[in-house]
């Protein structure tokens, strides 16, 4: 198993730094993420789903409970941020690519830094490398002197994903990657991740509140509500047929969405522009 989540609990203070009030964000989560595989991670907003994925990346310790990556413990194990084989392997791209980039970096500097950071490859060889991830995610050379105001929301989230992609990850956390873009960009990123998971043999938690992309993407999908996980979806076929009141009530709220998707895929297929 490449990724193991036991019995996760976290809680963070309310109403302010001196208040010793507590609320329960995370409710004893557990779940396990095999290599190749996707697996989604479903739930309204506020329900815990990016403090979990934050956890999962080694930036949020949690309370109780263990992360194994590898079957190491990566809060427990001394000096893990010491150790850039094994960090280099855990990527992110987050939902809102604007703050995730610094503005005034290119996006040469922005998909050579980790590779800087991890001391993978400096000078031309990094910008070698920045060259062929910037192919792999749809956009080529040309784009490497460009600064992220010069993009289209798309583009920058190709970029953010090709900087995730630089240090040759086995996981990646993928956080509502695609719900800032137009539904029409949307396919096309999740398509782009789709071929690059198959061709890299990654590992994504695709976390979303939106079940079309889950169905899109996820070969499983996990339902999560107020810090706990409700419902298990061992086929994402089967999606459609949840049992648990709340995740019914997610699946109707998208019905109208999950067609608007599909005239997508059809438009698609006739020809669609890079966006
Ligand atoms: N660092 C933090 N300090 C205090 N509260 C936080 C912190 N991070 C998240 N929260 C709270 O935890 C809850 C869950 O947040 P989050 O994990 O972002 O949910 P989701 O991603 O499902 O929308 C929210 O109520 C949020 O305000
Ligand atoms: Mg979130």
């Amino acid at each position: 198993m490449l990724l193991k989540v036991q019995e996760v609990y976290k809680d963070f203070s309310q109403g302010g730094f001196f208040s010793a009030a507590k609320k329960p964000i995370l409710k004893g989560v557990s779940l396990e993420l095999a290599c190749g595989e996707c697996l989604g991670l479903i739930g309204e907003s506020g329900s815990g789903k990016s403090t979990l994925g934050r956890m999962l990346i080694g930036i949020e310790k949690p309370d109780w409970g263990e992360v194994l990556f590898e079957g190491r413990n990566i809060y427990r194990s001394p000096g893990w941020r010491q150790q850039p084989d094994w960090r280099r392997k855990i990527s992110a791209v987050f939902q809102d690519y604007t703050s995730s980039v610094n503005p005034r970096f290119r996006v040469d500097k922005i998909i050579t830094e980790p590779l800087y950071t991890h001391r993978l490859a400096s000078g031309s060889k990094a910008m070698e490398r920045a060259v062929y991830l910037l192919e792999k995610v749809g956009l080529g050379g040309d784009y490497l002197k460009r600064y992220p105001h010069q993009l289209s929301g798309g583009q920058l989230q190709r970029v953010c994903i090709a900087r995730a992609l630089a240090t040759n990850p086995a996981f990646i956390l993928l956080d509502e990657p695609v719900s800032s873009l137009d539904v029409s960009v949307q396919v096309q990123v999740m398509d782009l991740l789709d071929s690059l998971k198959k061709e890299f043999q990654l590992s994504y938690l695709f976390i979303s509140h939106d079940l079309a992309a889950v169905a899109y993407l996820c070969d499983r999908a996990l339902f999560f509500a107020e810090g706990r996980i409700v419902e298990a979806v061992e086929r994402i076929a089967e999606l459609g047929q949840v049992k648990e009141a709340y995740s019914r009530k997610l699946l109707y709220s998208v019905l109208d969405f999950s067609d608007q998707l599909a005239d997508y895929r059809c438009g698609r297929e006739e020809g669609s522009r890079l966006a």
